[in-house]
């Protein structure tokens, strides 16, 4: 096991080799993927969508980040904790993103990462002053899926390639550690990878990053859907189907369990 990688690390990794990102959102996964070698784990708000198959990231609360938190957490990870702020969890005022970042950080979340750019700085500002790191989030930003009119491609008109660059601007100003950039033009985010100093780690905005990031089920192929910037590695989903099909016909067919899965009393032996 190698060591521990703190925001120092993340930060030191621009411009030496690429970062690696993953989303876990439990105790055994967490343990696989830092034993992979990842960088950092995203308790990302996607647990909404692939572990309680809601429709988008939007009902994910405070209770249940803490949730998950506590389970990556309890693994011990080699690799940065990275918690996603739910949507509603910072919008309201400077004073409650700095309390369930807070929440985040002592469920055990090494940095939070919240969706936005230049209209969150201050909240950006605050929570850092109070101590946790914090990885922005640009392009698209999928809790803002309703104003954005969907989860759609980003950055491919002048005007709004140019927002995203000062959103960038804004939130290395802010004192973000690192920047996601989502589903946005791969020149657009390699112009803010020139710019900042900080690294950007993307998913589905091009090669031309610091680092990159995937959602833990996509690569192993836990859905029929992905979407279309993700990779699959894996299908697990027949691997999964395969052995619970085995083990039905195993307990159907009387092949489970073996001599080895049980044991019998000493009642024959014992004594009046
Ligand atoms: O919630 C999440 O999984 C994320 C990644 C897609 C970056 O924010």
């Amino acid at each position: 096991m190698g060591e521990k990688v703190t925001v120092r690390t993340i930060r030191k990794l621009k411009g030496r080799r690429r970062i690696v990102m993953v989303t876990a959102y439990d105790y055994a996964f967490a343990r696989l993927v830092d034993e992979a070698g990842v960088d950092a784990i995203l308790v990302g708000d996607s647990v909404g969508m692939v572990m309680h198959g809601q429709g988008s990231t939007l009902p994910v609360t405070m209770a249940d980040m803490v949730h998950h938190v506590r389970a990556v957490a309890a693994a011990s990870p080699r690799a940065l904790l990275v918690a996603d702020m739910p949507f509603m969890s910072y919008e309201a005022s400077v004073e409650e993103a700095v309390r369930n970042a807070g929440s985040l950080a002592r469920a055990g979340a090494e940095a939070v990462k919240l969706e936005g750019g230049a209209e969150y700085s201050d909240r950006i500002k605050a929570i850092v002053a109070a101590g946790i790191p914090v990885m922005a989030h640009i392009g698209l930003t999928p809790q803002r899926r309703n104003v954005l009119g969907g989860y759609r491609r980003m950055g491919r008109r002048s005007e709004e390639a140019s927002r995203i660059i000062r959103d960038a601007e804004a939130v290395e100003a802010a004192g973000a550690f690192s920047v996601v950039i989502e589903y946005t033009a791969a020149d657009v985010a390699a112009e803010i990878t020139d710019r900042l100093s900080i690294p950007t780690i993307c998913i589905g905005s091009g090669p031309y990053c610091d680092g990159q990031v995937l959602v833990l089920h996509d690569i192993l192929g836990l859905f029929p859907e992905t979407p279309p910037f993700a990779e699959k590695y894996v299908d697990l989903s027949s691997i999964v189907v395969d052995a619970v099909k085995r083990f039905v016909e195993d307990v159907v067919e009387g092949r489970f369990p073996r001599e080895k899965h049980y044991f019998f009393s000493k009642r024959a032996g014992e004594k009046g």
